[in-house]
């Protein structure tokens, strides 16, 4: 089915949000990149192009085939650095802010407009620019203006092609809702058509086609793509014609293995294998402790695990293909950078798989749809709620949760605090840095990312939630990732949960990572930091603070744990931390 909006991706982050919001006004869109030719784009009905960094008149920044612009019946809506890219193509100026306008603004309508239809005069937006247009090309006039932006969004009536300055797919943006449902539907003249649950029956099919008689074998990790994609094939296909195999690494959550075993039984599975690799895993990590190291060696666990099932018996024969859980954003270019290879390298693109992939025996149901339709789907099939709304779980599971060290150190108090002899990873523009953690007495999460920001030796700063002993009189220790730390974190992190679902709390973050370093006495040598944060994605991150009760209750029973010294929560919002630790 031809999509009825391409949005071009000119480098932003927000060109799948641009197609997701869309999607969710029932209409289908897909992403392209910018420099897509015209000629390709002319049957739909309408083209976005998205914000970017650039600035036009950057050499090799973004652009798009002009030709677009003289496409007979094709709505055009640029959005920011889109508008700009519209204005000078299109004969208006573009010019060098160095200040720029990020945050929040208020734009009042000058003129009449499709695309501004039924509005308020006045309403908030969210700007995050730094040029601007300051003429319009010929054709088109001001539709709106802020304060500082003269030319806030444009219209060409005549051609239905506009700018907004601003975001209109962003929740801060008051009516952006709206907007994009006028240039859909009033400009670009979009039917709906686009729902991916009705979707079902055509994917079981396409599913049916693809095998063409073979058996579908999955890897799955009890996460909802996998699991989605490996339902609607054990629905079309039938359960003697599908199998899972769950790798059980030894580093997952308490009670992980029987969970997934659980779901999968209650799917109707018949299939379904657990791959016990515990012992493997645990000692290919030995005494590893540099946080990349640690990953790296998983991965390569989950290469020779994933070889060793796909070359055995069975499935070396040309009866069976693989079915993975791919989703949309993870098959497309972006911003020039081919991503479909980043994404899941572990687990997607081993040898073996690499070989039924150029033998064209591969099967990825749900390579159209966005994670939010899956989960859609997801529970149009029946799958509780309690799974598809999980938190995501990092792929190397608690390995990269388990700080470990060679070295030993004592807490040394600054006046900011306790400086504590343990490294954990942040992020600063776009470089790592792994340094040392801050005990700081501040509660307020703004002043203590500050703090952090205005010190060169700490990337985070933590709080006490709970000492066993005086900061002073704790030390860390050498400690490798083994059996006795795992199951102390394991059981810490079961207690966090357990009570952070009882309470309500779990819903209201995103993620809640329970994080254990090797901090403490000789009796007690660990403690555990507590991690709820709120994020959209996973690219920026804020704190949260845990409701006083809920913590009262977590940490009464953390106190209770084999060998916990301490309690911490993570005060530091993402950047100048990164969400996990290591
Ligand atoms: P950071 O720590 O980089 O995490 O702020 C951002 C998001 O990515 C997840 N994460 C991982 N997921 N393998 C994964 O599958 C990994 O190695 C990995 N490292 C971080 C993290 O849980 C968060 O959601």
């Amino acid at each position: 089915m031809a999509p009825q909006i391409f949005v071009l991706d000119a480098g932003g982050q927000y060109c799948h949000l641009i197609a997701r919001k869309v999607r969710e006004l029932g209409v289908s869109a897909e992403v392209r990149p910018s420099d897509a030719p015209a000629s390709e784009l002319r049957d739909a009905k309408g083209i976005i192009i998205s914000g970017g960094p650039s600035s036009v008149y950057e050499a090799g920044s973004p652009t798009i085939d002009p030709d677009i612009l003289k496409l007979a019946g094709v709505a055009v809506l640029g959005i920011c650095y889109g508008q700009q890219l519209i204005a000078h193509l299109a004969g208006g100026v573009v010019s060098k802010g160095d200040k720029g306008e990020y945050g929040s603004a208020e734009i009042t309508i000058e003129n009449a407009s499709v695309l501004l239809d039924g509005l308020p005069k006045t309403q908030r937006v969210w700007m995050s620019h730094r040029d601007k247009v300051t003429q319009v090309p010929p054709g088109f006039s001001t539709i709106a203006s802020t304060e500082t932006c003269a030319i806030a969004a444009m219209a060409n009536a005549a051609t239905q092609q506009y700018g907004v300055q601003f975001h209109p797919e962003v929740v801060h943006t008051a009516h952006g809702r709206e907007i994009l449902s006028n240039f859909l539907f009033l400009a670009a003249g979009c039917e709906p058509d686009w729902n991916p649950t009705g979707l079902i029956e055509q994917v079981e099919e396409q599913i049916r086609q693809t095998a063409a008689g073979r058996n579908v074998f999955f890897f799955v990790s009890g996460g909802v793509d996998s699991t989605v994609a490996y339902t609607l094939c054990l629905r079309a296909l039938g359960p003697e014609r599908v199998y899972g195999a769950y790798v059980d690494t030894g580093l997952m959550r308490e009670g992980e293995t029987e969970f997934v075993g659980d779901l999968f039984a209650k799917l109707g599975a018949t299939h379904f294998h657990v791959e016990d690799s515990r012992k493997e895993f645990l000692d290919a990590l030995g005494a590893a402790t540099e946080p990349e190291k640690k990953r790296h060696i998983i991965g390569q666990q989950f290469v020779n695990v994933q070889e060793r099932v796909l070359n055995s018996g069975m499935f070396t024969s040309g009866n069976w293909i693989l079915g993975q859980g791919t989703i949309y954003p993870d098959t497309i270019e972006s911003g020039g950078t081919a991503k479909a290879d980043l994404i899941k390298t572990h687990h997607n693109r081993v040898p073996a798989i690499q070989k039924l992939i150029d033998e064209n025996r591969i099967i990825e149901p749900l390579t159209q749809f966005y994670k939010d339709e899956v989960r859609a789907i997801g529970r149009q099939l029946g799958l509780p709620d309690a799974f598809l709304d999980r938190h995501p779980f990092p792929g190397p599971g608690l390995a990269i949760r388990c700080l470990c060290t060679t070295s030993s150190g004592s807490p040394v108090e600054t006046e900011d605090g306790w400086v504590l002899p343990i490294q954990s990873v942040g992020v600063q523009g776009d470089s790592r840095t792994y340094r040392s953690v801050l005990v700081t007495k501040e509660e307020d999460r703004a002043v203590a990312t500050a703090i952090v920001n205005k010190r060169t030796d700490v990337n985070r700063a933590v709080s006490l939630a709970w000492l066993h002993v005086p900061v002073a009189d704790m030390a860390v220790r050498p400690a490798i990732l083994d059996e006795a730390r795992l199951a102390r974190l394991r059981r810490a992190d079961a207690i966090v949960r357990k009570l952070s679902v009882e309470t309500g709390f779990e819903t209201r973050v995103w993620q809640f990572p329970v994080v254990l370093i090797p901090l403490g006495t000789e009796d007690r040598p660990d403690s555990v930091v507590l991690r709820p944060i709120q994020s959209v994605d996973g690219m920026t991150a804020d704190a949260t603070p845990i409701p006083t009760d809920v913590l009262s209750q977590i940490v009464a029973q953390l106190r209770e744990v084999e060998g916990l010294c301490g309690v911490f929560c993570d005060l530091t919002n993402k950047p100048p931390g990164t969400i996990e630790w290591e």
